[in-house]
């Protein structure tokens, strides 16, 4: 079994304590990671505090160059991080290779938007006659020492995507891996090691959130914290944090509202791939559907069909249904179908587990006195709301606690502008199922689905101040 090892001031580190990664499908040990303790963050803070001056005073050019390399890298080594990643995660072998190809893209589109940064000119005299003779120049500069922690369901795109921003601005990174998804956070972090990110720039921490997350995000050297994971988590952290900038990205409960004069077929397939694509383990799967009883029953047989298209089995074998990331979660999905089926819910698939592995399931007539219809399950069952006409659909999406994206399937967009407009969420999908790419359009969550807006360009600009020199002519 290998041991993987922790960069930190451009040296790979152990600890006396470690953790063993098993693959959830199957319980195999995939390796070790170092079990790091609160005494051992130090280093890794001080680190990069101290490289954080040389690396700001780099051209962006430069900064570029370094992750124009590190995209080359990871594309390069896609097939062989992504077969690691799909057995750490349990996530279909191709789609691993995918999420590791994807950021390789990410990356490289990162370093071309920080080429392009901008600062401002500002005259005084727009504002008032005693001001005339004021100019304000406004430059950005790095916010210093960024904490980015990553979720487990994308541990090398999420931790990229916070990992590439802070760099190309000119700010260090401390990377806290998840446990589970460790060893292919690590990965990424060679590649930026071997593209050439000097000595303390970016730096690794492997260990529970649990028991070393608080004296990372109270650490005095962090100055921003980048993070994804669960609502419950980031609540903690943003409590934490204190006046520390937090962006957050977070749980949701996206809703597909399908309105009358839908293609039914078409809003079937968009719901089934997005919600069951990596067993529903994604923020922005399609969590509930709202339709009318006018096509409730067509629609429900048109989903049931499109699911019998649906693979279970083992990641290496690209099923589209893998063991969930463990017991745990899968417990709670559990104990979710029970209560929805107690409470009159109807299944429309058998429900079928074994160990972590659950089958997809689809429930109809789901009611808002059950817990699925506001949970976050993060797992393969889909909910369906029967509902009086659109207003209760906008009614029941909104009274949510998360607000993360929706998806409308209409063919009149005029009245899918104007539902759009009332739902209080960051992104409307029309005809087509929620999800966060194009990686540089704007991704933000609100009310409990997260802080600040991420997107390439929103993400740097995210990881950086605005300074302004005010000179007077
Ligand atoms: P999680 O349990 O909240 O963990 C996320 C990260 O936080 C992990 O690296 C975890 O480390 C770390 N952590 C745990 N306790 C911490 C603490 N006290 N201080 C600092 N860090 C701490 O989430 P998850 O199970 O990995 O991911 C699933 C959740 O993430 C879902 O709710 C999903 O909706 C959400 N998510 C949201 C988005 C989005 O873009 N909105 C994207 C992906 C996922 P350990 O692994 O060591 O516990
Ligand atoms: O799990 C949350 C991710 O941000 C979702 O990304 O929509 O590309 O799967 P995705």
């Amino acid at each position: 079994m290998k041991s993987y090892l922790n960069l930190v001031n451009g040296e790979w580190k152990g600890t006396s304590q470690t953790i063993t990664i098993k693959e959830p499908a199957t319980g195999k040990e995939l390796g070790t990671v170092p079990a790091m303790e609160e005494k051992e963050i130090e280093e890794v803070m001080q680190s990069a505090r101290q490289a954080q001056k040389e690396w700001q005073a780099l051209a962006v050019v430069e900064r570029a160059q370094i992750l124009h390399q590190a995209a080359q890298l990871l594309k390069k080594e896609a097939v062989e991080i992504g077969t690691l990643l799909s057995k750490e995660i349990a996530k279909s072998r191709a789609a691993s290779i995918q999420e590791v190809e994807r950021t390789a893209d990410l990356i490289a589109y990162t370093a071309e938007e920080g080429c392009r940064m901008e600062g401002q000119i500002l005259e005084g005299g727009s504002f008032s006659k005693k001001d005339q003779n004021k100019i304000a120049f406004v430059h950005k500069e790095a916010m210093g020492v960024v904490l980015a922690i990553a979720p487990f369901n994308y541990p090398v795109n999420l931790a990229a995507s916070k990992i590439a921003p802070a760099l190309i601005g000119g700010n260090t990174v401390v990377f806290k891996t998840p446990t589970q998804g460790a060893i292919s956070g690590l990965q990424l972090a060679r590649i930026f090691h071997e593209a050439g990110v000097p000595a303390g720039v970016l730096n690794t921490v492997t260990g529970r959130g649990s028991v070393i997350g608080d004296a990372l995000v109270t650490h005095p050297e962090v100055d921003a914290i980048n993070f994804t994971g669960s609502t419950e988590i980031g609540t903690h952290i943003a409590e934490l944090a204190g006046m520390k900038p937090c962006i957050m990205e977070l749980g949701g409960k996206d809703a597909a509202l399908v309105l009358e004069d839908a293609d039914l077929e078409n809003a079937a397939k968009e719901i089934v791939a997005g919600a069951f694509q990596y067993s529903g383990q994604r923020c922005t799967a399609i969590k509930r559907v709202f339709v009318t009883e006018k096509n409730a029953d067509a629609l429900v047989a048109a989903i049931q069909k499109e699911m019998e298209t649906l693979s279970v089995g083992l990641p290496e074998e690209n099923a589209d249904i893998t063991p969930l990331i463990d017991r745990f979660v899968a417990d709670h999905i559990e104990f979710l179908i029970e209560d929805a089926l107690l409470k009159g819910a109807v299944a429309k698939t058998k429900y079928q587990r074994e160990r972590n592995l659950i089958w997809p399931m689809l429930l109809d007539q789901v009611t808002v006195d059950m817990d699925l219809a506001w949970e976050e399950p993060f797992g393969p069952v889909l909910p369906i709301l029967r509902v009086k006409d659109v207003e209760e659909m906008i009614r029941l999406a909104n009274a949510s606690e998360y607000g993360l994206q929706s998806a409308i399937f209409t063919n009149n967009y005029p009245l899918a502008m104007e539902i759009g407009k009332a739902l209080k969420v960051g992104t409307v999908h029309m005809n087509h199922r929620t999800q966060r790419g194009a990686d540089h359009f704007p991704f933000l969550g609100i009310k409990n689905s997260g802080l600040g807006v991420q997107g390439i360009k929103y993400s740097i600009d995210a990881m950086m101040r605005m300074k302004s020199f005010v000179f007077e002519r």
